[in-house]
């Protein structure tokens, strides 16, 4: 049943011409519906707002087209909107990972097929691996490729300034998901893992993950769920359990750091880089820091008036990365 709340939300949103909260507080409800176990309703509600909504877009074909979703009220200290606009290709991954992100776009986009054989498409992802190797941007492919909105919900900020309260905010999050369809990326999961937390917090963490499990395991919305760490080890076992995929990143191969490099160094001879000096200067760097590195040689260059990069500028950039990276310790 609605609650007086999303009762009030309904004929406020009608008296408003409001039609996306409108629909959105319907759905709310047949979420809430199938939650409660009603889930003939849930469907029927469901397939009516779809109805609608379909209807209403193809009278207004500009607001099918430009995609508007903004988080509001309180939804948007939560999490933050980007459409991105990247794809697959910009991505040097390995075969495995490719291979693991093609299938979960192909089951996306065959989502309906898939859904007249009572099939559901792979949409629970757990990222894991060290910083710079592509788990953010990964999400942000998916979304890319999918033309979905990309939704990043800092979980440690959430906890952080929310405490005591954060289980009623990852319920807001969890039907958002249900409201508008759209790739969510829950940034460093391991804030839910209890042994980073003070000593004091530790029943509030518990209380989160709990919540946070629950949900999951309650979500049926079409929206493909993200979650990402560097800390795999921190996880608890009941994590990795409500995740389809699950994606193991790396540092890149020697392969992998020569087309990170090329990719940066697209608009530059690069035929003359001695490859066998790089490989082993690169050894033990991410993606991003590689990048990075690439970039700076780069610049170095375009100050020189040089249209080519040198092999010496690039592995002094890269020492460079090295000498920072160690300095920082690496975080992994
Ligand atoms: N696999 C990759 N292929 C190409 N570029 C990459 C790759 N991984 C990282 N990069 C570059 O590094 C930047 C940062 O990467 P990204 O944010 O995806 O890392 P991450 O794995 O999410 O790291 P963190 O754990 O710190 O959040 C990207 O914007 C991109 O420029
Ligand atoms: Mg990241």
């Amino acid at each position: 049943m609605a609650t007086n709340d999303q009762l009030k939300a309904l004929v406020q949103s009608h008296a408003d011409g409001d039609d996306p909260q409108f629909y959105a507080v319907a759905m709310q409800v047949a979420a809430k519906a199938a939650r409660a176990g009603q889930s003939k309703f849930a469907q029927d509600l469901r397939d009516l707002v779809d109805e609608l909504r379909n209807r209403s877009q193809a009278s207004s074909r500009v607001a099918a087209v430009v995609p508007v979703t903004q988080p509001r009220g309180e939804l948007g200290s939560l999490l933050t909107v980007t459409y991105p606009d990247a794809r697959l290709s910009d991505l040097v991954l390995s075969d495995g990972l490719k291979a693991q992100l093609r299938h979960v776009l192909l089951e996306q986009r065959q989502r309906d097929t898939l859904a007249k054989h009572g099939l559901s498409p792979a949409r629970r992802m757990l990222l894991i691996g060290p910083p710079g190797t592509g788990k953010t941007s990964s999400a942000r492919v998916l979304a890319g490729e999918l033309g979905l909105p990309l939704f990043a919900i800092r979980l440690d900020t959430i906890i952080t300034k929310f405490m005591g309260e954060t289980a009623a905010k990852l319920r807001l999050v969890f039907d958002a998901l249900v409201e508008t369809r759209g790739v969510y990326l829950f940034d460093e999961v391991d804030a839910l893992a209890g042994d980073r937390a003070a000593p004091n917090d530790v029943g509030e963490i518990r209380r989160v993950l709990n919540s946070f499990l629950q949900f999951l395991e309650e979500d049926t919305s079409e929206s493909l769920i993200v979650a990402a760490t560097n800390h795999p080890q921190l996880l608890d076992k009941a994590l990795y359990r409500r995740f389809d995929t699950v994606m193991n990143f790396t540092l890149p191969s020697q392969d992998n750091v020569q087309a990170v490099i090329q990719n940066r160094l697209a608009t530059f001879q690069t035929s003359n880089l001695s490859w066998s000096r790089i490989g082993p200067a690169a050894a033990g760097l991410s993606h991003a820091e590689i990048a990075t590195a690439a970039e700076n040689a780069a610049k170095r260059s375009v100050l020189a008036h040089r249209t080519r990069v040198l092999t010496d500028d690039l592995i002094a950039a890269l020492v460079e990365r090295q000498r920072s990276a160690g300095s920082l310790g690496q975080d992994v």
